[in-house]
């Protein structure tokens, strides 16, 4: 028996800077809305609670942009994101939002609690205060040369070309982007939480505590930032977009966005039972009776109460913050419950590349609606059958197109449409009765049974693409079940073995209805619709659902095809932004580029002395005590052989396995830091100072000689 009465979700509080993109939706808001659906369809008393990220740096520099204010930036994308959730069938009990006067005070209060108890620092240090403009620079405001890769865009915070993460000092040359002259460094007072100190604390309750029961790379990312060594963080900034800081000698100071933020889930809770309180709200739990009243306190109980177990969804870019630093808030605070688990999703890639709104590589939600319309459960589908749980994905358009021809309107789709038309044709759109059963009713509900089990049982596990999986596996067993006993023939010879088969057909569909829900809700109610079933008529545990004579309502079709015309239009768009983008490229290279004068003339005798093959990078790791050195392993084909490069500073190593490269295999070899290194990968300079991989420009096998 669990300890737990009741489960409180929450999904990372979207940015409200810009619209979302699919890849937010299946990270963090339809897993955890699957998720919820299901436990309330399970009649546990459980809460999905989220709302917008108002604040941070990255608002006013949008509302910068725009040429508008933050307020107006927050109240468009707020308004726009909660429409989106809606239409998408997200159901969260609040969408609320940081701006709320209830969340500043709910974040005051909290930084008030760790302040009285003494676990700030108070710490001074340099910071780049742009004179011009007479403000500090939150690290975002500061651009750069990147001491990594030499990329002259790089911010404050991260080197966007190389991915490091950086710190405002780190850079060379700064600029603030503000007033694009160099800032200076000026003293100022910040609150930092020691987060050393809870390192015994996190490894007991994370690292021991959290071993078997968390996924793996929540786990592995956590476990490294702890064994990383951990140190004070600044929760408080020099900005005036934020809460407030509620203590004397803070003015022009507030909270850190990532001290604010995850309190925002509290804030919303709060939000909620306040509305509960003055009559604003209703709220469905458990066993679907509805509450239209309770006490505004009530918060407490999903909060404080050992026996609330509390669920974060988010996206791999979150760990760090849902898993140390707001547990350890948590933890200073003391009367509050902790995650009991942060089921995280790594990213979902776009036709092979990074998604990104900035770049316009995405499919924001607006835009699908826009030429989806009624296909919000298509996307679900989609979304749920190839969600990054375990490694990053990718979404293609192809891809959506053939999951929504032949699975969902080919095997589920069709599956219903059978039993509705035939029960229609047969019946008068009235459920037979079943006559004896044989082993192959016996089969079919044992399959439904086996099916029901797993998906229960993955979906309490956050295996949400194996759960669909088993979903479509009944349908599928529908499918079979028919073809096998062919009532469509039967039906001239054998009333009583058709009324049986399809008597079982009509049992399967309802169960269909109610496994559905949490997955596809628009559709699941069609089904119930179209079965003139309720999901609170539905017996738990019970395969039969349907009374004989229960009259069916029409017999619409779940789902239609998707032609290829509308999906080439999504990826000719695409097309035109890579062009777009390719060409923006080119003309920066071009007009930053001088070329070298030629060198001497060789001859061909000369040339051909040097033998240059393709290879492909199978591993790589950086060099010890040398940080320009990459050691890299290299398939050519005939061997696999180690090379040293000097690149280390232009690329990650994780980057580079299965690039093909151009290698000089010839080279004499030479120790490098004692490695052996036996030949010369070829490169091209870029004008910022980078260096390119030369590659083939399709597959080519290891070995192949180049000339
Ligand atoms: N706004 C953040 C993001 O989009 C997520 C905030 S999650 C919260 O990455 F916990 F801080 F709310
Ligand atoms: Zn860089």
């Amino acid at each position: 028996m669990s300890k737990f009465k009741r489960t409180l979700v929450t999904a990372a509080l979207p940015y409200a800077n810009g619209p979302k993109h699919i890849g937010h939706l299946a990270g963090a808001y339809i897993p955890a809305d699957i998720y919820t659906r299901y436990l309330r369809n399970c009649g546990e008393e459980v809460m999905y609670v989220c709302g917008s990220d108002e604040h941070g740096t990255a608002i006013p520099i949008q509302a910068q942009k725009e040429n508008t204010t933050a307020q107006a930036i927050i109240d468009r994308y707020h308004a726009l994101l909660k429409s989106n959730f809606e239409k998408l069938g997200v159901a969260f009990d609040i969408y609320h939002r940081t701006s709320d006067q209830i969340h500043h005070e709910t974040a005051q209060e909290f930084f008030l609690q760790l302040y009285h108890k003494g676990l700030f620092t108070e710490e001074t240090s340099e910071q780049y205060f742009d004179e011009e403009q007479q403000t500090f620079l939150a690290d975002r405001y500061i651009k750069g040369t990147c001491p990594n890769c030499a990329s002259e865009n790089a911010y404050g915070d991260q080197c966007e070309k190389c991915g490091k993460a950086l710190s405002p000092n780190e850079l060379i040359n700064p600029i603030s982007t503000l007033s694009s002259k160099a800032p200076v460094l000026k003293t100022t007072k910040h609150w930092y939480l020691p987060l050393q100190n809870y390192e015994p604390w996190l490894k007991e309750w994370l690292l021991e505590g959290h071993k078997a029961d968390w996924k793996s790379n929540t786990y592995g990312q956590s476990k490294s930032w702890i064994d990383g060594g951990l140190s004070p963080r600044a929760m408080t900034r020099d900005l005036d977009w934020g809460v407030k800081v509620p203590v004397n000698g803070a003015d022009g100071k507030v909270l850190y966005v990532w001290f604010d933020a995850p309190i925002g889930y509290i804030s919303a809770t709060k939000a909620f039972f306040k509305e509960l309180a003055d009559g604003k709200a209703d709220y469905s739990y458990p066993n679907n009776s509805v509450i239209k009243a309770g006490k505004a306190d009530d918060w407490q109980k999903w909060w404080k109460e050992e026996d609330t177990r509390l669920i974060h969804f988010i996206g791999k870019d979150n760990i760090v913050f849902h898993c140390i630093i707001f547990p350890a808030m948590l933890h200073a605070a003391g009367d509050y419950i902790l995650p009991d688990n942060v089921p995280a999703n790594e990213f979902l890639n776009l036709e092979g590349d990074k998604m990104s709104t900035s770049r316009q590589w995405s499919v924001e939600m607006e835009d699908y609606f826009q030429s989806f319309d009624g296909k919000e459960d298509v996307m679900r589908y989609v979304l749920t059958a190839i969600a990054p749980e375990t490694k990053d994905a990718d979404f293609s358009w192809k891809d959506f197109q053939t999951r929504n021809n032949s699975e969902l309107v080919a095997i589920l789709g069709n599956f219903i449409n059978r039993v509705a038309v035939l029960t229609h044709k047969f019946y008068e759109g009235k459920v037979p009765a079943a006559g004896a059963l044989t082993d192959n009713e016996q089969q079919l509900i044992n399959d439904t049974e086996r099916c029901t089990i797993a998906i229960d049982e993955c979906l309490r596990n956050f295996k949400f693409r194996e759960a669909l999986f088993e979903l479509m596996n009944i349908a599928r067993a529908g499918n079979k079940y028919l073809a096998d006993n062919e009532p469509w023939k039967t039906v001239k010879t054998d009333a009583d073995r058709t009324a049986t088969v399809m008597h079982h057909a009509l049992q399967l569909a309802a169960q269909l209805a109610w496994w559905m829900e949490p997955f596809m809700p628009f559709t699941s109610e069609k089904l119930y619709q179209l079965l003139q079933f309720k999901k609170t008529e539905f017996k738990h545990s019970a395969f039969t659902q349907l009374d004989k004579g229960h009259l069916l309502g029409e017999a619409v079709h779940l789902f239609s095809n998707i032609e290829d015309g509308i999906i080439d239009e999504q990826i000719q768009k695409l097309n035109a932004t890579k062009i777009a983008m390719a060409e923006k490229v080119q003309a920066a290279e071009a007009s930053a580029w001088t070329a070298e004068a030629q060198k001497e003339s060789v001859t061909f005798d000369e040339f051909s002395k040097m033998d240059i093959r393709v290879g492909t990078i199978v591993a790589a790791e950086k060099v010890k005590k040398a940080d320009k050195l990459l050691k890299l392993e290299v398939d050519l084909g005939f061997e696999t052989r180690t090379i040293v490069s000097g690149i280390a500073l232009h690329f990650e190593p994780e980057t580079l396995i299965g690039k093909q490269v151009c290698v000089l295999v010839n080279l004499e070899p030479r120790m490098i830091k004692g490695i052996e290194s036996k030949g010369m990968i070829l490169m091209a300079d870029h004008s910022d100072g980078s260096l390119k991989l030369v590659s083939p420009s399709d597959y080519a096998a290891p070995g192949a000689g180049i000339r």
